[in-house]
Parts: C-alpha cells; sequence; structure tokens
C-alpha cells in the first residue's frame, strides 16, 4: 500500500471563528480532509502562551470554542486527527532540543518576530518564549514528519525556518526529519465590516456561526461605494465590501457586479439580497454549532482521541531521535 501524505496545520486558540478564518483557512482544511491525505489539525495551546503569558485565563474555553467552530465549519474527526498541542509532551521535549541547535540570527531576523515586536505594543513580548515561536511550530511540524503544511502567506517565513532546522538537525546527527513544504492557501481575502482585514480586536467580524439578527445588523453596516448617493449612479465594486461578500456568497457575482457598474442595482438591494445568500448559508451552521454545544464533554472526548492519535505518531519521531543524540 502506497503511504499517504500527511499534512499537519494549526491554529492559535482564538475562540470564536470568523469568516476570514473560515475563507483565509478551514475551507483549505475541509478541503484536504477529504482528499486523500492523512490529516492532523492542531490547537497551538502552547503557542498562545508566547505572548499571552500575563492572562491565561481564556486559553482552554478558547480552545474549546475553536474545534466547536471547526467541526461546525465541517471538520470531521473520523477523518482527520484533532488534537491540544499542550497534551503531547512530545512538542515541548522537540522544542527543547531544537533550541539548542538554532542560532540566534536565524530567529531575530524572521520577519513576523521583528514585525510583531513593533505592531504589538500592549503586551511585552521580550521574552524568550517568543522569540522562540517558530522553533515550537517547528517542532509542530517535524514530529509528524509531515510532508506537508497548509498555510497562509504570512506563515512562510515560518515554514522556510522548519525546513532549514530540519536540514541543520540532519547534518549533525543524521537523516531522520523531513523537510515540509507549504501548501499555501490560495485565500480569499475577507474585509471586514468597516474594510479593514476582518479581525476580532478590530470589531469588525462576522462570525462563522452567525445569527440572522445578527447578519442582518452587521451588513447593514457594512461599507459601501460612497460615491453612490442614488441607486442609478454608476458603482465601483472594487473596494465596496458588499461586493467583497457577494463574491464569497454569490455565484452570480460576476452579474451583480456588471449591474452595479451600470447603475442598474441599488446598494440597499445588494445588501438585501446579501443577507438573504448569507442567512440561508449560516442556518445550518448554527444548527449544527448548537447541538455541538450543548455537548461539551464530546469535544473533549475528540480532543482525547485526537491526543492519543498524536502521541503514538511523536513518540515514534521522538524515539528515533533520541536515539540519533545518543544521550538518552
Ligand atoms: N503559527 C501559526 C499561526 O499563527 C499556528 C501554528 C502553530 C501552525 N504551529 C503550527 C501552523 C504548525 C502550521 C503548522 O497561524
Amino acid at each position: 500500500m502506497v503511504n499517504k501524505k500527511r499534512v499537519l496545520s494549526a491554529m492559535r486558540p482564538t475562540g470564536r471563528l470568523h469568516l476570514g478564518h473560515y475563507f483565509g483557512a478551514l475551507k483549505n482544511w475541509i478541503n484536504i480532509q477529504q482528499q486523500d491525505f492523512e490529516s492532523f489539525f492542531m490547537v497551538a495551546d502552547l503557542h498562545a502562551l508566547t505572548s499571552n503569558y500575563a492572562d491565561t485565563s481564556k486559553i482552554k474555553d478558547d480552545t474549546i470554542d475553536m474545534v466547536i467552530d471547526w467541526l461546525t465549519a465541517g471538520i470531521d474527526p473520523k477523518k482527520a486527527v484533532i488534537f491540544r498541542q499542550s497534551d503531547v509532551k512530545e512538542h515541548s521535549e522537540l522544542f527543547l532540543i531544537l533550541s539548542m541547535i538554532t542560532p540566534l540570527g536565524w530567529l531575530y531576523r524572521c520577519p513576523t518576530y521583528k514585525e510583531q515586536l513593533n505592531e504589538i505594543k500592549n503586551k511585552d513580548l521580550n521574552n524568550y518564549g517568543f522569540l522562540g515561536y517558530p522553533v515550537l511550530m517547528a517542532s509542530d511540524i517535524l514530529l509528524y514528519k509531515a510532508q506537508n503544511v497548509p498555510v497562509g502567506e504570512d506563515q512562510l517565513a515560518h515554514l522556510e525556518f522548519s525546513r532549514e532546522i530540519a536540514r541543520r538537525f540532519n547534518n549533525f546527527y543524521g537523516k531522520i526529519l523531513l523537510e515540509p513544504k507549504a501548501l499555501l492557501t490560495k485565500s480569499a481575502k475577507v474585509p471586514g465590516l468597516d474594510r479593514r482585514k476582518m479581525s476580532k480586536s478590530y470589531n469588525n467580524s462576522i462570525l462563522i456561526a452567525e445569527t440572522e439578527e445578527e447578519i442582518v445588523r452587521k451588513v447593514k453596516t457594512m461599507y459601501t461605494d460612497p460615491e453612490r448617493i442614488k441607486a442609478t449612479d454608476i458603482g465601483h465594486p472594487e473596494g465596496c465590501v458588499v461586493f467583497a461578500f457577494q463574491e464569497l456568497f454569490n455565484k452570480d457575482a460576476q452579474k451583480r457586479k456588471e449591474e452595479c457598474k451600470q447603475g442598474c442595482v441599488g446598494c440597499m438591494k445588494c445588501k438585501k439580497e446579501l443577507m438573504e445568500l448569507m442567512c440561508e448559508y449560516a442556518k445550518p451552521m448554527m444548527k449544527r454549532r448548537d447541538e455541538l454545544l450543548k455537548d461539551r464533554c464530546y469535544i473533549e472526548k475528540i480532543l482525547n482521541e485526537g491526543k492519543e492519535k498524536a502521541k503514538f505518531e511523536a513518540n515514534k519521531t521522538m524515539q528515533e531521535i533520541k536515539k540519533a543524540l545518543k544521550i538518552f
């Protein structure tokens, strides 16, 4: 039998997910899970600690809420291994070993490190764990010998780091680790209600499972073409948030684009139709989420099953690593 290719990906626990997460990553995960891959999807709760070490109170609940949304969106525990990073101690163990061979320059030069230090001002990120973020991420991937890692463009530097550290490890101790390849998610750009990037911290997001009332309320506040006063004015769909969502939810978005450009359809009507399409999409999501919410034990059960499967694989690699290091 030909071995199936293995895929691993992860998200930091952020609680309930929004449409940016869905169209940016989850949809792709669901697609992968359907194909002939062995998929591992992990909650990166230790990664959450690298920046949220001062207030850890939400990590556990956010983990459960996020897994509920994974399942709501269609991740299937029968097809994919769903687990929590902190449940598999091998991640921490490999993190320690890799940190010994990680040149500091690689970490200081990492573009995401510099960027986040500059951007995030409400937390002190001058800690060792935050600098080591890519080492922990490399441990996640290398531990499972994952060939493919679906990520967005923002994570490519981390993936390159994982490849380099695998090469360095193999040079020192023999060919054990596999250099992973990125499965670049061609993600649709999902703007927030106000046209900035959709983000929880900007308060401009629409959740994956949202009530009809909320969808209606939020679509009403969406940014539209400011140059259009009357419905018959010529519209500019590029840069219009309502149109960006039409593209995500309406099969006939191209037709809508023309209608807008020719001034044949007004923004109010366009919004109203979008509300209907989005409510249609949200209805089964809400139903599924409500069912999952009734049984949080079920989520724990899935995470426990995932833990056992992940541990089994992680332990296999760890044994090889220990043997190669000759000190264990
Ligand atoms: N750094 C990733 C992010 O912020 C999350 C992550 C942690 C990850 N470990 C991983 C992604 C391993 C892919 C593979 O999105």
